[in-house]
């Protein structure tokens, strides 16, 4: 039994800082960024939290699909960035948008978050455990970045985007996903080290670090394929599918992805020119900026894919 996307929801921050701001902070140029990345600007939280930002961006989705918060019965929020080590993000976004009938955890996939998130939603409905699932993949990054670092505070930016997921005929066609750990040193975040009587720790929280050549490899590699396993899953051929919607995190890596599928890079809508890499919250927001846009007309097929840090990767073929 497929799920269908009902509705969606973003929310970015409302302060956008553009390559230009970057020079005054870190030693880079806007230029470098364009070239190796297409990012132009970002938004970066100053009152926003990831917590605020999934709300918005949830009620956004519950206007969209026309739906009562109490309707839903499930919440998972896909997350690196999550303001408290606990309660989770869900569960405030729950109290917060009065959804007092879901169950609600967050999920850590990184950059594949939401990917993964709709695949426990689904798995949820075909195990007839819940009906109407919200999926949301927010990320306040800014706050992980070392400032110092131009290889990876100049490509990350902070935002929320939403999905309502509803048990129904049509939908979800395939999902696959995938893992990679042996790899997952290529890109890391470490948090707080053993710290008690018996070891005396007072390490400065770490940063995020990235080998931006390892990922980039990995993700012109596996992301092509993914899709195919994904397409061919749902028994559909690239030249059926209305557009890509892959996450934001390099326009070069969504150049080769295109290229390596044989499809033009009409059918790639991108956003990472004014959003940057939101990891978690870049395909949600995107297919949000898409849906408003009044691109997607019911029955055609999209194909959404995440990758990053684990390593990780989600991608799926959806009918609208
Ligand atoms: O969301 C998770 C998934 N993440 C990704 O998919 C990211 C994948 N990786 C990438 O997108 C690219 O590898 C980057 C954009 C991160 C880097 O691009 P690159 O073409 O691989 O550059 P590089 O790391 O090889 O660096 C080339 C040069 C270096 O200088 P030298 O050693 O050639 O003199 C860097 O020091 O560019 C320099 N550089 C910069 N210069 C100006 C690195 N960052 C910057 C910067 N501004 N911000």
């Amino acid at each position: 039994m497929p799920a269908r996307i009902i509705g969606t929801g973003s929310y970015l921050p409302q302060r956008a800082v553009s390559n230009k701001e970057l020079e005054k902070w870190v030693d880079t140029t806007d230029e470098w960024i364009r070239e190796r990345t297409g990012i132009e600007q970002r938004h970066l939280a100053e009152q926003e939290t990831t917590t605020s930002m999934a709300v918005e961006a949830a009620l956004a989705a519950i206007r969209d699909a026309q739906i009562e918060a109490k309707e839903i019965d499930l919440i998972i929020v896909g997350t690196v960035s999550a303001d408290m080590c606990f309660p989770s993000t869900a569960c405030q976004v729950q109290s917060l948008i009065g959804a007092d009938c879901a169950v609600a955890f967050d999920i850590n996939a990184a950059c594949a978050g939401f990917l993964f998130g709709l695949s426990i939603a689904q798995a949820y409905m075909q195990a007839g455990m819940a009906q109407t699932a919200l999926v949301i993949g927010g990320e306040t990054l800014s706050k992980m970045m070392d400032w110092q670092d131009r290889s990876t505070c100049v490509l990350f930016g902070d935002g929320a985007g939403a999905a309502l997921v509803r048990k129904q005929e049509r939908g979800i066609i395939s999902l696959v996903q995938g893992s990679e750990g042996k790899r997952g040193m290529a890109l890391t975040c470490q948090n707080r080290p053993v710290n008690n009587p018996l070891v005396k720790n007072d390490t400065a929280l770490d940063h995020t670090r990235m080998d931006g050549r390892e990922v980039y490899h990995f993700a012109v590699k596996t992301v092509p394929k993914a899709i195919e396993n994904a397409m061919e899953k749902a028994g559909v051929a690239s030249g059926e599918i209305k557009y890509f919607l892959l996450h934001q995190a390099n326009l070069r890596i969504i150049e080769s992805v295109a290229k390596k599928l044989g499809q033009p890079m009409e059918k790639f809508p991108t956003n990472l020119q004014k959003c940057g890499n939101i990891s978690a919250g870049s395909v949600p927001v995107l297919l949000d900026h898409v849906n408003r846009s009044g691109m997607l007309q019911r029955g055609d097929k999209i194909v959404l894919a995440g990758f990053g840090a684990g390593l990780t990767w989600g991608a799926a073929v959806v009918e609208w």
